[in-house]
């Protein structure tokens, strides 16, 4: 199968910030904030090379943080030559530390380790804090500190346990803080951010409205005259990618929508309808659902039930694709920036076996259309939005490929599948209903194979339990179970036991990720 890759292309057209990763969770975080000051930025590996950093001719280089001491072995280093090259450069935490080791200060273990919000004193005539006050807090998670600032460097702000938690040389563009300006825990932390950007003198050109542009460009530029398949799955990855590749290439483009009977309430029309109604892009449903649970009658096994989908779900595709693209050269897939950045760092053990919508048949002779790999997914929801995609499809929750199979623990049946969707519709309607579906990341109902003693109308049961998953997250790589007000609780548990015979018992999950994964298969 040969592979392009189309998408933008920023390091040409946007003014770069690169944030060099050290092995922290907060590089994709950094990333992100620095595009909401409108500038592209995009994570590189600590390996990089000056030279290599040259040749990306970035407006400016920010060192994340990092689990290591500067001192231990293995402790990943910086080129030097980084700081030499007329770039400004912003350290942050193990990134300072690194700064002011490799530069001539001193870092060592103060025995005044830092960890959540600390108060900070900082100077306010400097660049990096110019504008705020003097006193504020600071999120902070570190060991060691810096304790002498390098040569020409000022320090501009300390706390109890860093005496340098602030640093700056204005001349030379390199800056550095202690503490994590990228999180929320840190008030004035977009200030610090901004003011990096400001220094930098990046072009915010980083909109939504200019990504579609390069994104269109880039598409026309790959794809000719060449017919395109797209592969919807009711997710919003999908529908952006689609309605973007088919502002670029119209009627080339094919959808198809495989409904495979582990949709919820509804969902393939809702889809269908959503998206036809917004689009006038060529949308092929297939029903399968038949099929989908023949193959997975007996199957109990999560990872042998994924398989099953996945295969499946190939074939039906392949068959649709000869069928109303016979000549498709092309397929669009949904890959978004944090995929590639965990396949580019190849550090990422596989949990599950995720299967994606389209899922790449090693045999299938397409080239790939990426036009959302250089996206998070809040900004694909703001470009869907600027497409001028439904609130429905822009907001819509992620769902898995595999739909409610992963969601039944034990066998899938179309008993089983009716109570799940059932509750499953209730839990939605509840949230929704308290306002908020947008707030939280995602939210369903799972079906364990259990059963439990109840008493309803004076009468013994004996039905299933549904268990009430909601979770916030940004980006599904962690996740928060959600706090849900009791009363919310209260009416999903009523409502999902009188309108759902056979469910006799509500349970509401609060386990967080990690330890848990959002899914329960
Ligand atoms: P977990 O359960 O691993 O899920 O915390 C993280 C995110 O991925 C979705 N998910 C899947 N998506 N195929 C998919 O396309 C899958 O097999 C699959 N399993 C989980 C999940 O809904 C969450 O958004």
């Amino acid at each position: 199968m040969s592979s392009t890759i189309a998408g933008v292309e920023p390091r040409q057209d946007f003014d770069t910030i690169l944030v060099v990763d050290f092995g922290a969770q907060y590089a994709q975080v950094i990333a992100r904030r620095v595009r909401e000051c409108n500038v592209y930025s995009e994570i590189v590996p600590a390996t990089i090379t000056a030279e290599e950093i040259a040749a990306r001719r970035p407006a400016g280089v920010i060192l994340s943080g990092g689990p290591k001491s500067v001192y231990s072995p293995g402790a990943p280093r910086v080129d030097p030559g980084v700081f030499d090259a007329g770039v400004p450069v912003l350290g942050i935490c193990y990134g300072q530390q690194l700064m002011a080791a490799t530069l001539g200060g001193e870092v060592a273990r103060t025995g005044g380790s830092e960890f959540g919000k600390t108060a900070f004193t900082g100077v306010v005539d400097s660049v990096l804090l110019a504008g705020q006050p003097a006193e504020q807090t600071v999120w902070m998670s570190h060991n060691d500190a810096v304790v002498a600032a390098p040569d020409g460097f000022r320090v501009v702000g300390s706390t109890a346990g860093a005496p340098v938690a602030a640093f700056e040389d204005p001349e030379r563009g390199l800056f550095g803080v202690q503490y994590h300006p990228e999180v929320t825990h840190t008030p004035r932390g977009m200030d610090v951010l901004r003011a990096f950007v400001a220094a930098t003198g990046a072009r915010p050109a980083w909109t939504s409205h200019s990504v579609i542009e390069t994104a269109v460009e880039a598409i026309r530029a790959q794809v000719g005259d060449a017919a395109v398949l797209c592969g919807l799955s009711g997710g919003v990855d999908s529908a952006v990618a689609a309605a973007l590749v088919h502002e670029a290439v119209g009627e080339q483009l094919t959808c198809v929508f495989v409904d495979h009977g582990l949709l919820r309430h509804d969902e393939a029309a809702q889809v269908s309808e959503a998206f036809g109604a917004h689009s006038s892009a060529r949308l092929v449903t297939v029903k399968a659902a038949d099929r989908f649970l023949e193959k997975l009658a007996g199957v109990t096994d999560p990872e042998a039930k994924r398989k099953i989908i996945g295969t499946e779900f190939i074939r039906v595709f392949e068959e649709a694709a000869r069928e109303h693209a016979g000549d498709a050269a092309f397929l669009v897939q949904g890959t978004l920036y944090p995929d590639v950045i965990e396949s580019g760092h190849g550090t990422a053990a596989t949990i599950k076996s995720h299967h994606n919508v389209g899922g790449l048949p090693e045999d299938m002779d397409f080239a790939l259309v990426e036009p959302l790999r250089w996206l998070f997914k809040d900004e694909v929801r703001r470009v869907g939005a600027e497409l001028g995609l439904p609130p429905e499809i822009v907001w819509r929750q992620p769902f898995p490929g595999p739909g409610l199979a992963v969601r039944i623990i034990g066998e899938v049946t179309a008993e089983r599948l009716g109570l799940l969707r059932a509750a499953d519709r209730v839990v939605l309607d509840e949230l929704r209903r308290a306002g908020l579906e947008r707030e939280i990341w995602q939210s369903f109902a799972v079906l364990p194979a259990i059963r439990s003693v109840g008493v309803q109308g004076d009468e013994r049961s004996y039905g299933h339990p549904i268990i009430v998953r909601a979770v916030t997250s940004e980006d599904a790589m962690t996740a928060d179970f959600a706090r849900l007000d009791w009363n919310v609780l209260e009416r999903i548990a009523g409502r999902v036991i009188n309108e759902v015979p056979g469910i006799n018992r509500v349970a509401y999950d609060i386990t967080s990720k990690p330890p848990g994964t959002i899914e329960w298969e």
